[in-house]
């Protein structure tokens, strides 16, 4: 059986660094769930890393991708009862690829009643917004997103006022998102605004971040000083500068969080992101044949997308 994935063997600009590559697929190791990929998203996290902006622990040739979701073809013994079932096969290799083979610990079974192209997108960002909300508790604050338009801040927003924000808003950069954050309960307040930006930053606690540069430095520079600023994400590929003590800034990466969760811990947090995503809103997806990876590319840097663009491997 042939093999195809999406790779890199040395960093650069995704665009011109990633590869697609065939071979004959090698047998499964014995103690692996060998996994057809059905399909994987293209987010900024899958990305960076292709940049070599973890070049101190990431050594190319690499399959890119972090999610995804896919069927099991075989499993270990003792485990048959997943063969022919879907799961997330995550943590081990990359997920823009027809097979992988993942450890079964960090496979997370994908209960019936959630849809292939939502449980894709089930990991890197539910996971950070999840374990962002727990770090800096929501409650009784008034929370203020960037890249309100994103998946992640969608369900950042949306999950902190069911953990007790007073109130969430969500600065855009594209008009198209205005509509979608209203339905979510968010407050959508325009990039280009500056006024307005600087008025909800007065009156804010606690920033997630994803933008970074010159928004940041505005956001830290009027915010309150009892507020918090949470970055999680550069978009805007700009540094930022703080110039007073306050208010607080705090990183976060979810890779500094993956190491201490044991399997019994990853796949209890994993049954919370479904019952949450079940009542969440997302935006929809853009399906690409994995052959399309290009296209796929060209989409996700389009300005104001309201989809994710969606590598498709196999029948979703
Ligand atoms: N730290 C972590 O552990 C962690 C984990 C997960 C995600 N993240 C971060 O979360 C962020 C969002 O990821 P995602 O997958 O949710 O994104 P996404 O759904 O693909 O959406 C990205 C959105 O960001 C907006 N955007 C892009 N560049 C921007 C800029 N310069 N200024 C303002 N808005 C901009 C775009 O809106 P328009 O084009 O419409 O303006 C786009 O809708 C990324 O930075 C990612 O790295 C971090």
């Amino acid at each position: 059986m042939n093999h195809t994935a999406i790779c890199y063997r040395h960093f650069g600009l995704p665009e011109e660094t990633l590869k697609v590559e065939s071979a004959p697929l090698p047998p499964c190791p014995a103690d692996r769930l060998r996994v057809r990929m059905l399909c994987a998203p293209i987010n900024a996290s899958d990305l960076i890393p292709v940049t070599g902006a973890y070049s101190h622990r990431i050594t190319p040739p690499v399959v890119a991708g972090y999610e995804g979701v896919g069927v099991v073809l075989s499993a270990p013994h003792g485990l048959s009862h997943l063969t022919g079932k879907r799961v997330l096969p995550l943590r081990g290799e990359g997920t823009w690829q027809t097979h992988v083979d993942c450890d079964p610990d960090w496979a997370v079974l994908v209960p019936d009643e959630i849809d292939t192209a939502l449980a894709a997108r089930a990991y890197i960002n539910p996971l950070a917004a999840l374990l962002m909300l727990r770090l800096y508790s929501p409650a009784g604050k008034r929370v203020l997103l960037t890249a309100a338009g994103s998946d992640c801040a969608l369900l950042l927003g949306q999950w902190a006022l069911r953990m007790g924000a007073v109130s969430v808003a969500g600065i855009h950069r594209s008009v198209v998102h205005a509509q979608r954050l209203i339905d979510c309960g968010i407050t959508p307040v325009s990039q280009q605004d500056v006024q307005a930006v600087e008025r909800i930053a007065r009156d804010s606690d606690l920033v997630f971040d994803a933008t970074g540069g010159q928004l940041a430095e505005t956001l830290l520079q009027t915010l309150p000083d009892a507020a918090l600023f949470i970055c999680y994400g550069l978009l805007s590929g700009q540094p930022f500068r703080q110039t007073r003590r306050l208010p607080r800034m705090h990183w976060f990466h979810i890779r500094n969080y993956l190491d201490d969760l044991t399997p019994a811990r990853w796949q209890s947090l994993f049954s919370e992101i479904w019952t949450l995503l079940k009542i969440s809103r997302l935006g929809g997806i853009r399906c690409f044949s994995q052959a399309d990876w290009q296209e796929a590319m060209a989409f996700y840097r389009a300005e104001g997308r309201t989809e994710k663009p969606m590598l498709v491997m196999g029948e979703i």
